[in-house]
């Protein structure tokens, strides 16, 4: 049986919500992925540094982690939550005082996804340069959601001169431009030096077709929308000749199935625990299983400057039948058999 090993996995981009709904979801990625960087669009979202510490002890508690005079024990599966900040215009003083506490701040440019409302509504680089230079300085990374409010098709394609203006204006900062799906997304990563980019599994695998192009599909309906088949090629291309300035990150975004399977669907497709699986069988199809490695962990460890815990995963080619749910979330490929499972974590 073909067997492939990966060494501690990291998502760089994960929505873990709050609540029974982080319960859920929380343990579903701990258990396969040494770490995950979540987002902060919680209600309300993340903004100041005890909401920062608050969450990660809720995270904590929904691994069954326990709590006991302030000081985190830890439980047997090691797992570390890389905590965001919800981008603001903040202080300097603030962000010395959080830096530690935090792997990135995440932009959300205002209404453009779930709970965004309080993003970013006018990209006017006055208003912003305190904040960013200060972060260059701390060597905080700024996570960007990259879609103008144009037409939903072209929204990632129209904000490449957004991420122009803001990588040649702080060229200490990082950023990432997180979930691309475009061409146009993929050309601009070598052209600035301080420019990186997440790529998630869906957005790998399928092209609006697959959302819209039968009946409508609301598991597979997320921000951004799935572009074209020449968007997903040049995708695929760079992830899978492991580019090292592109990382995985799932945007695992859960919803209950009654807001996905609802009129006013919510934006996200719940990827976290078939990822590993896919990304195995996805790699394999195209003869680069060698390469997954550097894209599921070894690309993020450089970028981010992260040292994860230790952790291997061994994935075989034995038949892994997707739950139709877990808790009130229906996951990707829900009730299908995929190709690869885990079969051991260490
Ligand atoms: C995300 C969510 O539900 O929080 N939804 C999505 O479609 N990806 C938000 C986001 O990352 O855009
Ligand atoms: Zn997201």
């Amino acid at each position: 049986m073909k067997s492939h090993t990966l060494l501690m996995p990291l998502d760089m981009h994960l929505h873990l919500r709050d609540g029974v709904m982080l319960e859920t979801v929380a343990p579903l990625t701990s258990y396969s992925f040494s770490g995950a960087v979540v987002m902060p669009n919680l209600v309300p979202p993340i903004t100041t540094k005890e909401a920062v510490m608050d969450y990660k002890k809720r995270i904590y508690a929904a691994l069954g982690r326990v709590e006991e005079a302030d000081d985190l024990l830890m439980a047997d599966d090691f797992f570390e939550p890389y905590m965001t900040l919800f981008y603001q215009n903040y202080d300097r003083s603030f962000l010395e005082e959080v830096v530690d506490e935090i792997a990135a701040i995440k932009l959300y440019p205002a209404g453009i996804t779930t709970n965004s409302e309080g993003g970013v509504s006018t990209f006017d680089l006055e208003t912003m340069r305190a904040t960013l230079e200060a972060m260059g300085d701390l060597k905080i990374p700024l996570c960007v959601h990259g879609e103008t409010d144009g037409f939903v098709m072209d929204r990632e394609a129209e904000f490449m001169s957004i991420y122009e203006m803001l990588a040649s204006n702080f060229p200490k900062l990082k950023i990432i431009m997180e979930h691309i799906t475009t061409q146009a997304a993929v050309e601009m990563l070598d052209k600035y030096p301080n420019l990186y980019a997440t790529v998630t599994l869906h957005h790998l695998l399928m092209t609006l077709d697959d959302v819209a192009g039968g009946m409508l599909q609301p598991h597979l309906f997320c921000k951004p929308i799935a572009k074209r088949p020449e968007d997903r090629e040049a995708l695929l291309h760079v992830v899978l000749n492991a580019h090292p300035k592109v990382m995985f990150g799932s945007d695992s975004a859960p919803h209950p199935q009654h807001a996905k399977e609802s009129c006013g669907c919510a934006a996200g497709v719940f990827t976290a625990p078939i990822a590993l699986q896919v990304l195995c069988e996805l790699f394999d199809a195209y003869g680069k299983l060698d390469n997954l490695q550097q894209f599921i962990s070894d690309n993020a460890q450089s970028i981010y400057g992260i040292c994860p815990e230790f952790k291997e995963v061994v994935l075989v080619e034995s038949p892994f039948e997707v739950p139709e749910h877990y808790g009130n979330v229906v996951p990707m490929y829900a009730g299908e058999t995929l190709a690869w499972s885990i079969s051991d974590v260490e």
